[in-house]
């Protein structure tokens, strides 16, 4: 059974009595959390994840706003129709003289960037501890998978729940990625208040990161040629040693290591 780190129990509540099963099986694997019955009404204290047919989302009830994975109509699905290998993202990855390098990514989130990246064509292993948020990462590949033009990107990705750095230390030597990419949680760095709200509602899930460092120390060692890191633009780089250059967007910024 997986902890969460929220401070009150997830509530999880099935659209209808066809979702009642599915419901408790993942009340079954997090912990701590409650299914609550289709009809009851929530306790608007608790974070909820909803169930339905066609997809899980995750509620916040003082945020009154739902998150959950869309990659073909969401940002996602947009920026994916435009995605070149201008963008600025593809060009922090980007290697000279290395065809198809592994990426992994071990702050998948929403998998935003790591379904970007596959679009992009590459091979990418995103990793997620928070057992919530990978659930509706799950979700969303899951649904992008029925869809023949997101299949071919979703089959690039291979998703994965647990803590980086214990993944790190168990991969063997000739699965050390080229890339490591990482995007810890910094706050408020969005200016769209709809982004603002899910930032502010993947972070009381997930809070903000203690780990950067640390993270960064064990990518730099393991990662093959490089280390891709995302911050607001005029956020410090992450403690440790200096990036070899930067590539500065609008509101975002990639510290490149080479390694
Ligand atoms: C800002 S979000 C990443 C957003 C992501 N880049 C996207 O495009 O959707 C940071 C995520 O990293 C995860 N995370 C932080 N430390 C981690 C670790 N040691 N192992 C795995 N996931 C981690 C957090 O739970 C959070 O979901």
């Amino acid at each position: 059974m997986a902890n969460h780190d929220c401070r009150f129990p997830i509530e999880i509540q099935p659209e209808s009595h066809e979702q009642v099963a599915l419901a408790q099986k993942i009340a079954n694997q997090i912990y701590p959390s409650l299914v609550i019955p289709p009809t009851q009404h929530l306790s608007f204290t608790a974070l909820t994840l909803l169930i339905n047919k066609q997809d899980i989302a995750l509620y916040s009830p003082y945020l009154k706003t739902t998150i959950k994975v869309d990659f073909l109509n969401g940002a996602v699905g947009y920026r994916c129709k435009r995605s070149s290998n201008k963008e600025l993202i593809a060009r922090a990855v980007k290697l000279k003289n290395i065809k198809n390098p592994r990426v992994l990514d071990i702050t998948a989130g929403l998998g935003r960037d790591g379904f970007i990246l596959a679009s992009l064509g590459y091979q990418i292993s995103m990793v997620e501890k928070s057992p919530i948020v990978h659930l509706l990462l799950k979700d969303g590949l899951k649904r992008a998978n029925q869809i023949p033009e997101l299949s071919e990107i979703t089959c690039r990705i291979f998703n994965i729940y647990e803590d980086s750095i214990d993944y790190i230390y168990r991969m063997d030597k000739q699965d050390y990625p080229e890339i490591i990419y990482m995007d810890p949680m910094f706050p408020e760095r969005n200016k769209s208040a709809l982004v603002k709200k899910e930032m502010q509602l993947l972070q009381d899930l997930v809070g903000t990161d203690q780990n950067d460092p640390l993270l960064l120390e064990v990518a730099l060692k393991y990662a093959q040629k490089r280390v891709v890191v995302k911050r607001p633009r005029l956020a410090p780089p992450i403690k440790g040693p200096n990036p070899s250059f930067a590539l500065q967007g609008k509101s975002i910024r990639f510290d490149i290591y080479q390694t």
